[in-house]
């Protein structure tokens, strides 16, 4: 069978949350908010916040893990790993080749990462379901992880109120059965729109300095009026171009999984698509915007409730900062069902 014909899909899900809970209460605590103003400009009650020494390798680490486990894989059987994540451990090597070395991955294998923030998972499945489609790989690993509450600036209550910390992992596998797993997607991007949402500091332009320090300069800076309006039309747009794409109607979809990141945005998508949001389920509320984690903390959920089964059509869609953007629709598939 041509390669390129293979359905790739997922097999397992893991995810992984750190302990520490932070409540509105607490935010009200330390900038002027409220757990009213938060709840209701963004759907969030609390999320969870990375320890010292906790960091996006190790939370992927623990979500790979799950995710092994669950599909009776061992270390050596994964074959490709990469890794989205808009706050990697280190500005280099990639996280994901911290990874590699945490898992116990067979030291042979390729291993990097993908920056295209709150969209990076969506970027991530749809590279390692390419790189499948060449034969060259039987497992990949996918992980999005991020240590947001490390760019936040606490003092910034525009934005301290919206992010936590946390890391999803999926396997893809491939397999002879026709019209499973992803079916099709969309990516996209929009440099001009760099500014929306970016750190200015850290990086070769502008290297960590007092003054970068003193101006705060490596905290993320984001104007939300626009990305959420920008966001709530490249998400609807998305959905649209990926279910044209594939021949699929949105009333035979059977859960969105968008990425929370404020459930305003959500609600619009919805009413945009004409879809309830009953089929939209959300964990926002509980870990806030999770970035590059946040689909798969939310598919993952789905899965775990029961919602997700056998044969469902799911649609992930996202957007974040560069701008970028992306849709996958995929039928869900368990192999020994
Ligand atoms: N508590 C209390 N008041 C606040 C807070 C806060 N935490 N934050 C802002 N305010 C104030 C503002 O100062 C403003 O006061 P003013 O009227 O006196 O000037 C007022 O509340 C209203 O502020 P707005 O910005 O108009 O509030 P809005 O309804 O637009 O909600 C929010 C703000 C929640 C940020 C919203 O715009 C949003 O969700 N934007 C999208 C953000 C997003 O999704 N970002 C992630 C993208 S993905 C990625 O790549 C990471």
């Amino acid at each position: 069978m041509n390669s390129a014909e293979l359905s790739v899909f997922i097999r397992a899900i893991g995810v992984h949350a750190p302990e520490r809970k932070l409540t509105n209460a607490e935010l009200s605590l330390m900038v002027e908010t409220s757990d009213d103003w938060i709840k209701s400009r963004s759907g969030i009650s609390e999320r969870r916040i990375a320890g010292p020494g906790e960091n996006p390798s190790d939370m992927g680490a623990k979500a790979a893990a799950k995710a092994l486990e669950r599909a009776g894989l061992k270390a050596e059987d994964i074959d490709l790993l990469i890794v989205a994540t808009m706050t990697p451990d280190v500005p280099f090597p990639s996280t994901a080749c911290l990874l590699q070395a945490k898992l116990g991955l067979r030291r042979d294998i390729p291993c990097f990462d993908i920056s295209a923030a709150c969209s990076g998972f969506v970027y991530a499945l749809q590279v390692g379901t390419d790189m499948m489609r060449s034969g060259a790989y039987r497992h990949v690993l996918v992980i999005g992880a991020e240590k947001l509450s490390s760019v936040v600036d606490w003092q910034d209550r525009t934005t301290c109120v919206l992010f936590g910390d946390g890391a999803g992992a999926a396997i893809l596998e491939a397999t002879n059965v026709k019209r499973v797993g992803i079916l099709g997607n969309v990516l996209g991007a929009d440099g001009t729109n760099a500014e929306l949402l970016h750190c200015v500091a850290g990086g070769s332009a502008s290297p960590a300095s007092a003054e970068t320090l003193r101006d705060g300069k490596h905290f993320l800076r984001m104007n939300g009026k626009e990305v959420f309006r920008l966001a709530v039309r490249v998400m609807a747009e998305s959905c649209e171009r990926v279910l044209a794409k594939c021949g699929v109607d949105s009333d035979q979809v059977a859960w969105f999984i968008p990425h929370q990141a404020n459930i305003r945005i959500v609600e619009a998508v919805a009413n945009q698509l004409n879809v309830g949001m009953e089929r939209f389920p959300f964990n926002l509320d509980r870990y806030g915007n999770t970035s590059a984690a946040s689909i798969p903390l939310a598919l993952e959920e789905a899965w775990r409730d029961g919602k997700i089964k056998h044969g469902d059509l799911v649609l992930l869609v996202a957007f974040g900062a560069g701008l970028t953007w992306g849709a996958t629709l995929l039928r869900w598939h368990e192999p020994t069902l």
